[in-house]
């Protein structure tokens, strides 16, 4: 089956969810102009959440996507924990900062019954899932509302496994995506051997029988057309939203993409405990992007909060995660509209709608 058909767009285009740089407005404008809006689900409380799909829903009429973590909550390691503010302790030194007073605790929510209820009301037409699947009950939800099941592989190995159980299309993400690596298999350290897009897109084509959908590094109508001519069903675009009108994009954020720095990108684990892609700054610079001692995804989150919080106000971008993709040519100050229907230029005709 052709994507258009599976989702029920006029495009095989699908506005990658991005949390915290975008709420309902940009997937409306997305779903508006005919491919997939998202709304991500990880930094959403339930009420917020209702609140959002509710918004989304007023928004729109058309198809749209709605898209959860769903990484196993570890344990708090007081140990870990204390060893790790250890080597931030010259930074809280510096804003003046209590580690002692900084509570820990998570940062972005998994997929859960609670969140289920709350989508369910809604019937998003499809979801999407970051860091593998959730457990088999949960799923059997999605699935019995009807919703269309995608999910990240970064691997061959990922994209049979969620095959396996049934996915309606794998998102092959290659390692110049930005944001966090949606990996579930082996190590969360183990990025050193992932793949770039058009590495792994063929290589995925030819492992499974479902729809793949490329991500990482597509910012441009060449880009797109390229994804199709290795065997793409339909491309996830997110970098290229990030300056949107209609994305939440703080103007720190803003100001890092548009300038010179935005071609020096990383995969850090120190913001979250997760790699992710970000745009380097002094705290990645100075501690390193990868650190084996950081603590796991996502309790990395509380430590660095208050160091965030401290350097924004004061206008640095120090120690903010400034996620972005190994490619910002595409981003562009412009309705979301207006660059989707930009980036569908680069898509066959037999693959729309
Ligand atoms: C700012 C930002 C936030 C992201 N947040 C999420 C998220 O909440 N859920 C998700 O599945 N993917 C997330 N991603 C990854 C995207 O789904 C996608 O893999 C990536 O944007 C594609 O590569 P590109 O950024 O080069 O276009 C995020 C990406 C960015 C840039």
């Amino acid at each position: 089956m052709r994507l258009v058909e599976l989702l029920g767009t006029k495009l095989p285009l699908i506005q990658a969810p991005m949390a915290g740089v975008q709420a309902h407005a940009l997937a409306v404008a997305v779903s508006n102009a005919g491919a997939l809006g998202s709304l991500p689900a990880a930094m959403l409380a339930p009420a917020a959440l209702r609140d959002e799909l509710a918004a989304l829903r007023d928004g729109t009429s058309r198809p749209f996507n709605l898209n959860f973590f769903c990484h196993r909550p570890p344990e708090i390691d007081a140990a870990r924990e204390a060893r790790w503010r250890e080597q931030l302790a010259p930074y809280y030194r510096e804003h003046g900062i209590d580690p002692a007073a900084i509570p820990s605790g998570p940062g972005r929510a998994p997929f859960s019954a609670e969140l289920a209820d709350i989508a369910e009301a809604f019937r998003p037409p499809v979801v999407s899932f970051h860091f593998g699947l959730p457990v088999p009950e949960l799923l059997a939800r999605v699935r019995g509302w009807g919703a269309k099941v995608l999910a990240s592989a970064t691997s061959v190995d990922e994209a049979r496994w969620l095959e396996a159980r049934g996915v309606d299309a794998v998102i092959a993400q290659g390692i110049e995506a930005g944001g966090h690596r949606g990996h579930f298999l082996g190590g969360d350290l183990d990025v050193a051997t992932q793949a770039g897009t058009f590495a792994l897109l063929p290589q995925v084509v030819a492992a499974v029988r479902c729809p793949v959908i490329a991500a990482g590094g597509i910012a441009s109508r060449e880009g797109v057309a390229a994804a199709f001519a290795l065997g793409a069903a339909g491309v996830q675009v997110g970098t290229a939203y990030l300056l949107c009108d209609e994305a939440t994009t703080s103007a720190l954020h803003r100001g890092a993409l548009r300038g010179g720095g935005a071609r020096t990108t990383a995969l850090t684990n120190l913001f979250t405990g997760r790699p992710a892609r970000g745009i380097v700054n002094r705290l990645m610079r100075e501690l390193g992007p990868l650190r084996a001692d950081a603590p796991a995804f996502p309790l990395a989150t509380a430590a660095i909060a208050p160091l965030r919080a401290r350097a924004e106000a004061a206008g640095s971008g120090d120690f903010s995660p400034l996620w972005a993709g190994q490619n910002t040519s595409g981003c562009r100050e412009v309705g979301a509209a207006a660059l989707t229907l930009e980036l569908a230029q680069g898509i066959p005709e037999e693959f729309r709608r």
